[in-house]
């Protein structure tokens, strides 16, 4: 690619100007030198941060379809993983699947020094995690079957519904969250969980907040399996649920008061590149942590409550 470049930087100079043709050989220098950093930098890379290529492995993703479920499909997808997006609204998971099957990424290992085009995959399963044990076994099966196995789980399905006085909770309201976003990421869990001991495998489980008792629990009663479980609390990112809060007109002049980083920044990178590294053997002594990840929004303590 610098060779082109500096082609057409010569062409655009008149061969017989001995002044010009210093200036080419100075800009083709310049442009040798960025190229060349450019590839040590892609080198340091892969050395520093090899959770960039995650080839060959296969995530079960909960709450595909929207939000951060879907940017982690996304985001995995081009880092080589196989994709399977599970969530209830299967159009929405159809078209995602649609979108990676059409990819083609360009990988390659730390070992090689060519990368190589490869094709990604992914495969939708229709679950609802409030549902019962044997229907998530049922769906956990399929999603296993998709690919043969799978080495990463982000249980990420969940709702919050608008904060609330608990005086006004309804106790049919209190279950179903509970059923969807405790009981459902558990069930989710164990049944990938005997799949994994059974394969003898190893694994990574990634649980998106609200369920860090769980977490600890599992870590410590899977970790002579080899499978990691951690946790990640996540800010405040624009998604279905926060929608409602974050168009709120004071909510940008709050964020930029209180908010020590001043940006609540992005789903990706800001909680991308941690499943990454929770996937890949980077994160191989880490488990029964949680990392938060919400430029240091916890640390000024603001509460959301039903009033605002
Ligand atoms: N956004 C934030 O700032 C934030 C902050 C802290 C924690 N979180 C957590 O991050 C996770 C993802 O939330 P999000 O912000 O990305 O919200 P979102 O855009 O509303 O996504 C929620 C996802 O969960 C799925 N889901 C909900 N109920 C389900 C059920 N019963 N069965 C299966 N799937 C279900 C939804 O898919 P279907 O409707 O198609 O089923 C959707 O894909 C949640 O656990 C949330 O608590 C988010």
């Amino acid at each position: 690619m610098a060779c082109a470049v500096f082609m057409n930087i010569l062409f655009l100079f008149k061969p017989d100007c001995s002044t010009d043709q210093h200036k080419a050989a100075q800009i083709c220098s310049l442009i040798r030198h960025l190229f060349l950093r450019s590839e040590m930098a892609s080198q340091v890379e892969q050395v520093l941060e090899p959770w960039h290529d995650l080839t060959g492995k296969v995530v079960f993703v909960t709450g595909a379809s929207s939000g951060i479920g879907k940017e982690f499909c996304l985001d995995l997808a081009k880092s080589g993983c196989k994709i399977i997006a599970c969530a209830r609204r299967m159009d929405l998971l159809k078209s995602l699947c649609d979108e990676i099957n059409g990819m083609t990424i360009s990988t390659g290992s730390e070992s090689k020094s060519k990368s190589e085009a490869v094709p990604v995959r992914a495969f939708a399963v229709q679950l609802d995690v409030s549902a019962d044990e044997v229907t998530i076994k049922a769906a956990v099966q399929k999603a296993w079957e998709a690919f043969g196995h799978i080495d990463a789980l982000i249980n990420n399905a969940g709702i919050s519904g608008q904060p609330r006085n608990p005086m006004d909770f309804e106790e049919g309201d209190w279950n179903y969250i509970f059923r969807t976003n405790l009981t459902g990421s558990w069930l989710v869990a164990k049944h990938v969980c005997i799949n994994m001991r059974k394969a003898k495998q190893g694994g990574s489980v990634i649980n998106i907040s609200s369920i860090a008792g769980t977490n600890r629990v599992m870590a410590m009663e899977l970790g002579i399996n080899n499978i990691r479980v951690n946790c990640i609390n996540p800010g405040i990112f624009r998604t279905e649920i926060t929608q409602g809060l974050v168009d709120k007109d004071w909510f940008n002049n709050v964020t930029l008061r209180t908010v020590p980083l001043k940006t609540l920044g992005t789903i990706n990178p800001a909680l991308t590149s941690l499943a990454r590294y929770l996937i890949h053997d980077s994160s191989v002594y880490v488990t029964g942590s949680c990392f938060i990840a919400d430029a240091g929004t916890s640390l000024a303590t603001i509460p959301i409550f039903s009033s605002l």
